[in-house]
């Protein structure tokens, strides 16, 4: 868990690399060295933790959130490093599934390290998210990893008949979806929603743009106002794009090659039923307000599709619920 917390300091900022967390403790629990993935080109969490540790890492236990590395990239292979400074035992919670970064627990096992792992599988389903899923679920998709979050009326509406949304959700969890966004790598909202509420989409946690922000797009073939909020750089966000296609398809492509593993869909209904009918959404972050509108805006739209019979149901399993001031916030993934 404490490995996973420092994966959490690093996460949206590792593009194109995992953020992964590492400590490094000796026989009696003590905490030696601690490291989380710095930004490309940088130092893997494995070597951050131990060069805090120094010489006393010989000997010691590394806690990994990923497989050590077993490739030279822009930096020298985790598994090397750790076998270099003398560690005994290596645990680490998911297998590293890259072709070339893959087979470091098999090397430090054969240099005589005791290898414990994997604990978990990458679409387990437990209520703890760990900060490198995304990541992890994106190299098995083989495309970004798709969180679709959305804030509804009891009545599962997002928006009133005049198209006006704002607010649903109570303080708190707005609060909560600005602390999410400073981990995402990038989000994604349709034309619609910047005609309709020409949001900044920036993180504001507190109130202020702080220093973590994630790159932001928006999808569809209207033009946009080039004052438009989104398309403007803030203190510290890079200038949003607009990626002018309906090709959800082709935008995850293209945000892959921006070296983007995990995107947050915010909407609004018509682009997040269109993820949803084409089987995109893997994750789910719903915001339920104990509020009722008479009519309005379907919060998640049918993506083009007509009729439907019960068969056509795509269930998600829940992962967690919790009470977020009045409001209600439900994970579930595919
Ligand atoms: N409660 C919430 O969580 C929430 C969140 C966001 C928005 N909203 C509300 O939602 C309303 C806007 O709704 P909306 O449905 O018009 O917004 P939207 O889903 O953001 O935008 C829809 C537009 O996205 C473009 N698009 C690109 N790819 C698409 C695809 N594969 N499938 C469908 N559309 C695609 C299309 O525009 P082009 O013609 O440009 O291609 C389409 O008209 C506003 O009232 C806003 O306040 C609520």
């Amino acid at each position: 868990m404490l490995a996973d917390e420092m994966g959490w300091h690093a996460a949206g900022n590792t593009r194109p690399n995992p953020p992964v967390g590492c400590v490094i403790v000796d026989s009696a629990g003590a905490i030696l060295g601690r490291g989380a993935t710095e930004p490309a080109g940088g130092r893997h969490a494995e070597v951050v933790a131990l060069q805090a540790a120094g010489a006393s890492a010989a000997g010691a236990t590394a806690y990994v959130t990923l497989e050590p590395c077993n490739h030279t990239g822009r930096t020298g292979p985790c598994a090397e490093a750790l076998i270099a400074a003398g560690i005994a035992e290596v645990h680490y919670l998911f297998a590293d599934p890259g072709k070339t970064e893959g087979g470091g627990g098999q090397r430090l096992h054969a240099a005589g390290v005791t290898v414990t792992g994997p604990y978990l599988e990458p679409f387990h389903l437990g209520e703890h998210r760990f900060s490198v899923e995304p990541w992890l679920r994106a190299a098995h998709l083989g495309r970004p990893h798709v969180t679709l979050k959305f804030a509804s009326t009891l009545n599962g509406l997002a928006a009133a008949t005049d198209r006006t949304s704002q607010w649903i959700t109570g303080p708190t969890a707005r609060a909560d979806v600005h602390a999410d966004r400073q981990y995402r790598e990038a989000i994604l909202v349709g034309t619609g929603t910047v005609l309709a509420d020409d949001p900044q989409l920036t993180a504001r946690p507190g109130g202020a743009e702080g220093p973590r922000q994630p790159l932001r797009f928006a999808l569809g073939q209207r033009e946009l106002p080039t004052n438009a909020r989104l398309l403007q750089a803030g203190t510290h966000a890079p200038a949003g794009q607009l990626l002018a296609t309906r090709d959800l398809h082709a935008a995850l492509a293209e945000l892959r090659r921006q070296g983007i593993s995990d995107v947050l869909v915010e909407g609004g209904p018509e682009l997040a039923g269109s993820f949803l009918a084409h089987g995109l959404v893997d994750e789910i972050r719903a915001y339920l307000a104990p509020a009722w509108l008479p009519r309005g805006l379907p919060a998640l739209g049918a993506g083009g599709i007509g009729s439907t019979s019960i068969t056509d149901l795509q269930r998600f399993a829940t992962r967690s619920v919790q009470r977020i001031g009045e409001d209600i916030l439900w994970l579930a993934q595919r």
